[in-house]
């Protein structure tokens, strides 16, 4: 296991009716007057926004508000944002939303502080110094992002969708969690949310770290409870025992717990969000797109951890000499590793299909003829020409995984 630093201050407060409590909540986090930041317009529909407005006027607590955030928000709402908090003066952001709303509070939090442009943080030209702090009513367990240090925004000048991560300073201080409101949500969200969790576990999972017992059998925990609990919330929406594993579990695939000590792969990330960048997708279903074309292409080159997740998790049984170390895929024969992790990635690519009914391919996903070569070459101007992680992916060979995601 490599060294580690784990810092994760966030109060995570679970269960039914706890958004009654979020004005307490704000002014325990040093509140005297909060920017909310909502989408489009779901929690205005719920009622939910209305009661934070109590919960914020019970505590007195002045407030301003940002509505209208979009899925795979943009630089546009962000600078208004900032309009608003230079007339309006917040020292709190309250996101009241999903992933894109949280992003966007997180941006303007960071942003305030900042004498030039924010979109110099994501390019890289500068660093988060300092940032208001961020509270969150979560409305849809998917990104993560309510216990992760990341925020991701696009630009659409430049067809840029990119993310910073500063756990120290991005992560928010407190998450209200309440399943009930997750009931609302369409099938589609549900679903893509459940991918966008799978994949952010899974992406950790893969690593060439040893030893990593701890983070590999968490991981694999919680990706066979998704699998238990997801037929239960497509079947029943509102069945709020299996809401809140998921729920949680979404939580904890991305606040970093199941990897520490080790390298993570992030390139599918990177993959898909070219492919929402330049079509507008919906992150967690261009993520059932790639993500098993990135295994498929793995069980290939690189197959030993796949090939792990495939027994372990997917149930693939390898055929193996009865004193081989079946826990030890890197002493397995190399075409048994390839056929057990080929046999894994196929099985996903089935259940994201047949039980989340997500799409699995680009004609699926609705762009029957993607322009693969832009993908690509914006994929490495991004990320540079070879992406490093679990295996080294140059230009040649993201192709190969964009092509391998046009088969249904
Ligand atoms: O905008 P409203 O009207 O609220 O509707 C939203 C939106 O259309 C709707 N929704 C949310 N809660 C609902 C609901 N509808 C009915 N009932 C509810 N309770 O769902 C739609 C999607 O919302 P969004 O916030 O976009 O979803 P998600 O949480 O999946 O966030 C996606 C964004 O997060 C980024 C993605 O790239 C994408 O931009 N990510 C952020 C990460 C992070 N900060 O750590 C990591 C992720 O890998 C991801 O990249
Ligand atoms: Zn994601």
């Amino acid at each position: 296991m490599n060294n580690f630093t784990f810092y994760s201050p966030t109060e995570f407060c679970f269960g039914r009716g706890r958004e009654q409590e979020v004005g307490q909540l704000c002014v325990k986090y040093g509140a005297h007057r909060v920017m909310i930041v909502y989408g489009g317009g779901s929690v205005v529909r719920s009622g939910l926004l209305e009661r934070v407005k109590a919960a914020l006027d019970a505590a007195s607590l002045p407030y301003c508000e940002l509505g209208g955030v979009r899925p795979n928000p943009t630089v546009p709402k962000v600078y208004e944002g900032l309009d608003l908090a230079r007339t309006f003066k917040p020292d709190f952001m309250l996101a009241v939303g999903g992933g894109s709303v949280i992003d966007t509070a997180k941006t303007i939090a960071a942003g305030s502080y900042y004498e030039g442009d924010f979109w110099d943080f994501f390019i890289g030209k500068a660093k988060v110094g300092t940032c208001l702090p961020v509270g969150v009513v979560l409305t849809i367990p998917a990104a993560g992002s309510e216990g992760s240090g990341n925020a991701v925004i696009t630009n659409e000048k430049t067809l840029q969708k990119l993310g910073i991560r500063q756990p120290m300073l991005l992560r928010p201080k407190f998450a209200v969690m309440n399943p009930e409101l997750t009931m609302t949500l369409p099938e589609w969200q549900t679903a893509s949310g459940i991918s966008d969790m799978m994949a952010h576990i899974m992406e950790r999972y893969l690593t060439n770290t040893p030893d990593v017992q701890i983070g590999d059998r968490m991981a694999e925990g919680m990706l066979l409870a998704i699998m238990e609990e997801a037929p239960k919330v497509i079947a029943n929406p509102r069945d709020y025992e299996a809401r809140a594993n998921i729920m949680w579990c979404g939580t904890i695939a991305h606040n970093d717990t199941c990897s520490l000590g080790r390298q993570e792969d992030w390139n599918s990330h990177a993959m898909e969000h070219e492919i929402s960048a330049e079509y507008d997708v919906t992150h967690g279903a261009g993520l059932a797109v790639i993500f098993p074309a990135f295994l498929q292409y793995m069980a290939f080159v690189h197959p030993h951890k796949v090939a792990q997740l495939a027994m372990r998790v997917l149930g693939i049984q390898p055929n193996l000499p009865t004193d081989a170390d079946i826990n030890n895929t890197n002493t397995w024969p190399i075409a048994e590793q390839q056929r057990v992790a080929m046999a894994g990635a196929l099985k996903l690519k089935s259940w994201f299909h047949d039980v989340l009914h997500m799409p699995v391919s680009f004609a699926q996903l609705g762009i029957p003829q993607p322009n693969l070569e832009l993908l690509n070459e914006r994929l490495h101007q991004n990320k540079g020409a070879v992406m490093p992680g679990y295996f080294p992916l140059d230009a040649e060979t993201t192709m190969k995984i964009y092509k391998l995601a046009l088969n249904d």
